[in-house]
């Protein structure tokens, strides 16, 4: 019989940094994955190079039904612990933008590292297992037993099987299915950090695909309300880019999203240009300072096509505000199979807050993605990761 003090479900960025941390503290773990090899989407990750934590990282950076939830794993294992872990591996690294820490060199690094952190002694990786059941006997043990017939034991289990973003990699609903089977609830999960599809008149918008520009957009309401600072993409499906990727966790159907072009413009900027220039046109103005496709698109739009000296002030206000709060109704998103991550998961009321273990189920935990706690575009889901896979192993 194969007996090992805890089986974690999951070699990506929490099963590994959870097993790695529960074999340093002497316990035998079987780390089972489905895939050929462990951390596929660490090395996808930050275009290669895996933005592996953010220099912020703290609560707000999260969603999740309960806000708190994060706290007390985020407080524990800090951005500073694992930028130390990185650095005693000597990894390279620089802060490319808004405290998001990238490898200079790979996310191999990063994958290799955490390996190299699972003592052999105590952690046996096994790749390539269909898991077949999961089941509990009445002496409190877990048995995972897979599709070929071998089985392993355990009196505790963790699912770290991620989120179903990005099916082709491999990415299911696993962890659902689990925590279902053993009564827990599941907030409905939903593709986040993902481009939004534009259709009617917004539809026109895609023509300007391949075109960015620096923008603050906002989408959600109430609590769960947020604005981004970031570039905006359009792209041929319709909006893209970092603000708008931030703002699609946000976003709910049948709801709007704002954006503000020209952020950093007077408030009066246009009465004030047409003090100073009133021979000038809106589409000369919106040309000097964004790029010409988008400029006369919104030009087009703003229909102002006389100089700015015969348009009344309150017609410019007009058009000022328009370009402050320009209303998209996205029809969509470009789902999973384009999110970078999977907001909602296993229900965070489920789960003790201190050691990600279930309170139904003694010995039974969650970490990671397949959690509902879902961080911003920028290193914050790996930093939850690595937080929720130390609490759980410090509780093991
Ligand atoms: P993760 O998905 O890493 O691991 C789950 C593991 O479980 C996988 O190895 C999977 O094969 C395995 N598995 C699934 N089902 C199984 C089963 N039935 N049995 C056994 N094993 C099973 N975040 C960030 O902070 N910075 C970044 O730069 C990026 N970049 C990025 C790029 C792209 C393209 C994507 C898709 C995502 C990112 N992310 C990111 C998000 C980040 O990758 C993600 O949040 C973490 O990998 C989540 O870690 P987990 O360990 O929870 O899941």
């Amino acid at each position: 019989m194969d007996q090992h003090d805890v089986i974690i479900l999951g070699a990506g960025a929490a099963g590994l940094f959870c097993a790695g941390q529960a074999g340093q503290r002497g316990l035998r773990v079987a780390l089972l994955e489905k895939a050929e090899a462990p951390g596929k989407k660490i090395l996808i990750s930050g275009g290669g190079r895996c933005n592996f934590t953010n220099l912020g990282a703290g609560p707000g950076n999260y969603l999740s039904a309960n806000p708190h939830f994060a706290k007390s794993a985020l407080a524990r294992y800090t951005p500073a612990d694992f930028i130390a872990l990185v650095e005693r591996y000597g990894i390279a690294w620089h802060e490319k933008t808004l405290g998001q820490l990238f490898c200079d060199g790979s996310a191999k690094q990063i994958v290799a590292m955490l390996l190299e952190e699972c003592p052999s002694e105590k952690v046996t990786l096994t790749c390539e297992v269909d898991v077949a059941s999961v089941t509990r006997g009445a002496d409190g043990v877990f048995t995972v037993t897979a599709d070929d017939g071998r089985a392993w034991h355990a009196p505790a289990l963790v699912i770290a099987t991620g989120g179903p973003s990005i099916p082709k990699m491999g990415a299911s609903d696993f962890a659902y299915g689990l925590a279902r089977q053993f009564g827990l609830k599941v907030v409905e999960p939903r593709p986040a950090l993902v481009p939004l599809t534009l259709g009617g008149e917004d539809a026109l918008f895609r023509e300007l695909s391949g075109v960015a520009a620096p923008v603050r957009a906002r989408a959600g309401s109430g609590k769960g309300k947020a604005e981004f600072a970031e570039a905006a993409l359009f792209t041929h499906k319709g909006l893209s880019g970092p603000a708008i990727l931030q703002v699609s966790s946000y976003w709910r159907h049948g709801e709007e999203v704002g954006i503000t072009f020209l952020p950093d413009a007077a408030t009066d900027w246009l009465v004030e240009a047409k003090r100073d220039r009133p021979r000038t046109h809106l589409r000369t103005l919106l040309r000097e300072r964004l790029p010409a496709r988008l400029a006369d698109a919104l030009a087009d739009r703003l229909a102002l096509e006389r100089e700015l000296g015969n348009v009344s002030d309150k017609d410019l206000r007009a058009a000022q505000a328009k370009l402050g709060d320009w209303r998209f109704a996205p029809n969509g998103t470009e789902g999973l199979a384009k999110a970078e991550v999977t907001a909602g998961g296993i229900a965070t009321a489920e789960l003790s807050s201190r050691t990600m273990e279930a309170a139904k189920f003694p010995g039974l935990y969650a970490i990671g993605e397949a959690v509902d706690v879902t961080g911003w575009l920028g290193g914050y889901n790996f930093q939850w990761a690595w937080a929720s896979g130390f609490a759980c192993a410090e509780a093991l």
